[in-house]
């Protein structure tokens, strides 16, 4: 069960964990959940396919904001697509972009600079989430990259910081880093299951992200809890295996909360639902949660 509450209460939440394990479908539960909470919300990611869209039955989504459902809105933040906007529209410098990266040579040596991307892939989800006037969203869901990308997003900020850039650039910067660890605002759920290797690669990601990255861990979400098997199934070859794959997801859940303790978090089990309605049901994330 998972009470998102305390996480709503923020402005942007960053969802990772490892590839495959449901931050898709966690990040869209979350969107889900604060738009039917009256929370006027953006669901980002950034990915050659689109994930998100989709679950709400829309076509892919591109760079330009869709509406999927009643207070709830997708985009696919592309890098290329994302350098430009961000050039013109937020660093307001489009004569700076048309006179300078536009060009051929310029936009391909751009591409060669570790992090300017991801810095400024941040930079747009500050400005969503902090800085639009018009003030279209009271929450950011990123469905972010998996864990190891992940990490080295984060640090790109203070990377480009301390490359001493200056210039607007240098200055919104330190501002999208400041706002990433600012714990009342930025949270990162990171999306784990019960397998001892999930487990145990969590509980080797988890410090290095709460010492790295400036965002820090709000949630951990342990994903696909089996239930204890029927009773009746009990004496029977599949109830037997499904009563091994309960334990052993016990015991995973087991070492998981005791590794989490030491680091000061906490975790939240959703259950594992077999399968997905796609798109997903209108009280899809009301369900998830409570179960
Ligand atoms: N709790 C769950 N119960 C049943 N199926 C689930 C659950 N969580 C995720 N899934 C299914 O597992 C698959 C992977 O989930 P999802 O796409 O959200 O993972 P991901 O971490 O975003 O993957 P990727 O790293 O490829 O982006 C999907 O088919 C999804 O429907
Ligand atoms: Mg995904």
């Amino acid at each position: 069960m998972l009470d998102p509450s305390g996480l709503f209460a923020r402005k942007l939440l960053l969802v990772t964990g490892k590839g495959g394990i449901g931050k898709t479908l966690v990040a869209a539960a979350l969107g889900q959940q604060a738009a039917a909470l009256g929370k006027r919300t953006l669901l980002v990611e950034s990915a050659a396919c689109d994930q998100l869209a989709p679950l709400f039955g829309s076509p892919d989504t591109d760079h330009e904001e869709r509406t999927v459902a009643p207070n709830l809105d997708c985009i696919n933040l592309l890098p290329p697509d994302n350098f430009r906007a961000y050039v013109t529209k937020y660093l307001g410098q489009r004569r700076l972009y048309d006179t300078v990266f536009s060009h051929k040579v310029v936009s391909s040596f751009i591409n060669t600079i570790p992090g300017l991307a991801e810095v400024m892939l941040l930079g747009r989800l500050f400005y969503h989430a902090e800085l639009d006037k018009a003030g279209v969203y009271d929450l950011v869901v990123f469905d972010a990259f998996a864990s190891g990308h992940f990490l080295s997003l984060m640090t790109t900020p203070q990377a480009a910081i301390n490359a001493g850039f200056g210039g607007p650039l240098a200055s919104e910067t330190t501002r999208v880093r400041d706002f990433l660890a600012d714990q009342s605002k930025t949270g990162i759920v990171y999306v784990a299951t019960p397998a001892a290797l999930v487990v145990s690669e969590t509980l080797d990601v988890l410090p290095q992200l709460q010492a790295k990255s400036p965002a820090k861990v709000a949630q951990v979400v342990l994903n696909r809890m089996p239930g204890q098997p029927h009773l009746d199934l009990i004496n029977t070859s599949s109830g037997a295996y499904l009563q091994r794959r309960f334990i052993a997801a016990t015991e995973a859940e087991k070492t998981l909360s005791a590794g989490l303790v030491e680091l000061g978090l906490t975790y939240a089990a959703l259950p594992d639902l077999g399968f997905i309605d796609e798109p997903l049901a209108p009280d899809f994330a009301t369900a998830f949660f409570a179960l």
